[in-house]
């Protein structure tokens, strides 16, 4: 063919591709940036397409825009692991066979890691699942601060200080994100109880709100650029938290520029005028019977959905609201369900157990060890007993939204026959949670003498005990809508262990909970491990850590107390917990956690990022770069660590600060740095970290700022918030 020819044909074939992506529409082309898409799209939309986007369709999923070929966003629970199929518009388990995932372990035990990259790699896994299941939008994590341990969601959180829980969702809401999926971090914000949790008015002090409740969920935004936020139902000074001017307009989206979608938690709505005005994108779960009950679509009668149309058309609320809130959920669906750079994802894989079950592993805390009962060496033993019924529970079920189906569970006892034999370990379930009618459950009697009885007469005959006990996620302990009725265990487990303790001096007590609890059997208990919920790999990871396969790392994200009072949340009586059932005022406001415990010289059960090892941690000096320093300067620490015992571990470092001398109360010191460093038999490593001068800033509530005063600041390394180490006085001038 001649050379012109050739070169005809060429322009032939540019103008014909030309054309092609002429005639593909902006919206829909995604090589062009997602904010021109978002421009074209609504230039293409009616009023009563964009207004549509704002409200649900089903119980999890609201409006695409069908002319347009635009998606639905599909949104899934939960925290740690990806719900089963909810039925289109009731709460009823849809019953698919195709919906069983990996559940993670409970977000307290990810926290007691102190390891973000377990952050990063649950994140990760968990947006595969919800992937494969389709879903655009995953409803956790959950970042609410544990102001006390009747709280029944604080499993589902991050312990009770700011720094760690800011440190540990970034990477999570990274990891799921890179999936194409959004992470909705929740509950936004100052969710702190169940009780009376759909109306209780929280009055909080701007100093409490910035340095203690706001943190993570400032982190979330502005470092894990998070995609959506749930609103939470509780109200904020005076107004509810969907749909408050402060916590929505002036500090999430103003301040803090978030350019995402704020969700409605499930019938947190409740004023058309004030969820549009006040910041509120997606209204989820309003309280109608949607398709169910009325003849016209009852999802056309939520807030953000009819009441909400015609006030745009009357002129009362400005276009630029709708177009505002259209954008944001078209950002969010450009960023999820039109992705088409997304992978595909998987579910209930054996990766996913693996990482299920590392995270698990990480986030054991042992708590005491004085026997040196563990590991456990099997062969010592002929019979080892595991009694209570947590070892063979499910306790991936329960819990409220954060229910889930899973592929596979492995209990403690199952874990623990697997290590040490099946014919060594006898089981007695020693207690039970259920009543005469839920009885069938276990096939064997509720009756609490029975068991006990079976249980020390277990005990007596067996070498040694191993007890799984703790709480459930049943009602009113570990679960949604309601709190714990008391500190104590429940099901009369502390008379269980005292008489246990009578028989048998070697008992390893193993405890499953989301919270802390009252422990008057800790004097006579040589051996303590606290297990969290481990979810589908819980028994393996128990059954490696107790034999040792694992060296425990874990420490603690909250302080346990040896009684309820002496938690700041509870010093003040009813006003400061749970409140008066109309309001409630925070009283210990930024003393929350052990920053109350050191600053008003409470001792607590174990503190605030302990845990201990099979091996021993030697720390050495602290020095810092320089002693005096500008605001805007860095002071980096160093100092070594050396793993003096014989097995190989990990140590979670902390770096503690104070301000002595200050213009306002400050705590006696706050967490600032922390790093897990692996350290093999005999190994010292030399540990590097670093503080930003202005993150020792207090929030002024004169000047809405933060100020760093010019002063003394002290710096301590630490193996928990009551074991300081070594420590550094530095200036700021
Ligand atoms: C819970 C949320 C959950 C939602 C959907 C609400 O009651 O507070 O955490 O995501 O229900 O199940």
């Amino acid at each position: 063919m001649k050379k012109s020819k050739l070169v005809l044909l060429f322009i032939l074939f540019v103008l014909l591709q030309m054309n092609a992506q002429s005639i593909v529409p902006t919206y829909l082309n995604n090589t062009q940036s997602i904010e021109s898409r978002i421009k074209d799209a609504l230039s293409r939309m009616t009023l009563e397409e964009k207004v549509k986007l704002c409200t649900a369709q089903s119980k999890f999923s609201s409006h695409g825009v069908p002319r347009l070929g635009i998606p639905e966003l599909w949104m899934s629970d939960g925290p740690h692991g990806v719900r089963m199929e909810i039925l289109w518009d009731s709460w009823k388990h849809a019953d698919w066979t195709n919906d069983s995932c990996t559940a993670f372990p409970a977000l307290t035990c990810l926290a007691a890691s102190w390891d973000p990259t377990m952050s990063h790699m649950y994140g990760k896994a968990i947006g595969e699942e919800a992937r494969y299941r389709r879903k655009d939008v995953l409803l956790g994590p959950g970042v609410n601060i544990y102001r006390t341990p009747m709280n029944g969601r604080n499993f589902e959180y991050l312990g009770e200080d700011p720094y760690l829980a800011s440190k540990m969702v970034i990477p999570y809401i990274h990891g799921v994100q890179e999936n194409g999926v959004s992470a909705c971090v929740k509950h936004y914000a100052l969710n702190n109880q169940e009780r009376w949790r759909g109306h209780i008015d929280v009055q909080i002090s701007d100093r409490a709100l910035n340095e203690i409740y706001l943190p993570a969920f400032k982190a979330s935004v502005t470092e894990g650029k998070v995609w959506s936020i749930m609103g939470s139902y509780n109200k904020i000074r005076g107004q509810y938290a969907c749909e408050n001017e402060l916590t929505l307009n002036e500090i999430l989206k103003g301040e803090w520029k978030f350019d995402g979608c704020v969700i409605t938690d499930w019938g947190g709505a409740h004023d058309t005028k004030e969820l549009a005005l006040n910041g509120l994108d997606i209204e989820m779960g309003t309280g109608t019977d949607g398709l169910t009950s009325n003849k016209k679509n009852a999802y056309d009668n939520y807030y953000l959905a009819d009441p909400y149309l015609k006030m745009l058309r009357s002129g009362e609320i400005p276009i630029s609201n709708i177009d505002d809130k259209a954008s944001r959920i078209l950002r969010l669906i450009f960023r999820t369900a039109m992705n088409v750079n997304k992978p595909y994802g998987s579910l209930a894989s054996e990766d996913h157990h693996n990482v299920g079950r590392t995270v698990a592993e990480k986030g054991i805390v042992l708590l005491k060890n004085n026997a040196q009962l563990l590991p456990i060496i099997a062969s010592k033993y002929k019979t080892i007993a595991v009694i209570g019924e947590n070892a063979t529970r499910k306790l991936t079920e329960g819990g409220g939204s954060s229910e889930l189906k899973v592929k596979n569970e492995i209990s403690p006892l199952q874990g623990l026959r697997e290590k040490f034999g099946a014919n060594k370990v006898l089981y007695c379930r020693g207690y039970s949670s259920e009543t005469l009618s839920t009885e069938k459950r276990y096939g064997s009697s509720t009756n609490a003498t029975i068991l006990r009885k079976e249980a020390v007469d277990l005990a007596l005959k067996s070498d040694i005990v191993i007890f799984v006990g703790g709480l459930n996620k049943n009602k009113q302990q570990d679960s949604e809508a309601g709190d714990r009725c008391s500190y104590s265990l429940p099901f009369e487990q502390n008379e269980l262990i005292a008489e246990l303790q009578k028989v048998n001096k070697n008992i390893v007590l193993v405890m499953l909970s989301g919270n802390a609890y009252e422990m008057p059997w800790l004097k006579k208990a040589t051996t303590l491990v606290q297990a969290w919920y481990g979810g589908s790999e819980a028994g393996h990871a128990i059954a490696n850590v107790l034999a040792g396969n694992v060296n425990p790392s874990g420490k603690l994200p909250f302080t346990f107390a040896a009684k309820l009072n002496d938690y700041g949340a509870h010093a003040f009586g009813a006003i400061s917990y749970p409140g008066d059932s109309i309001k409630e005022e925070y009283k210990e406001d930024i003393l929350v956690g052990y920053r109350w415990f050191d600053t008003k010289n409470i001792k607590p059960l174990f503190p605030f990022g302990f845990g201990l090892s099979y091996t021993i941690f030697e720390y050495g000096k602290m020095n810092t770069d320089k002693r005096v320093y500008s605001k805007e300067e860095c002071i980096k620490m160093t100092f070594t660590v050396k793993n003096t015992g014989n097995v190989a571990g990990e140590e979670v470092v902390q770096i503690y600060a104070s301000q002595p001398k200050a213009s306002v109360l400050r705590p006696t010191k706050e967490l600032k740095a922390f790093t897990k460093v692996a350290l093999k038999a005999g190994e010292t490593k030399i540990v590097e970290l670093e503080v930003k001068v202005k993150d020792m800033a207090f929030y002024d509530e004169i000047t809405k700022s933060w100020i760093v005063e010019p002063g003394v600041f002290v710096l301590y390394n630490a193996a928990s918030s009551a074991d300081l180490k070594s420590k550094v006085n530095i200036i700021v001038k």
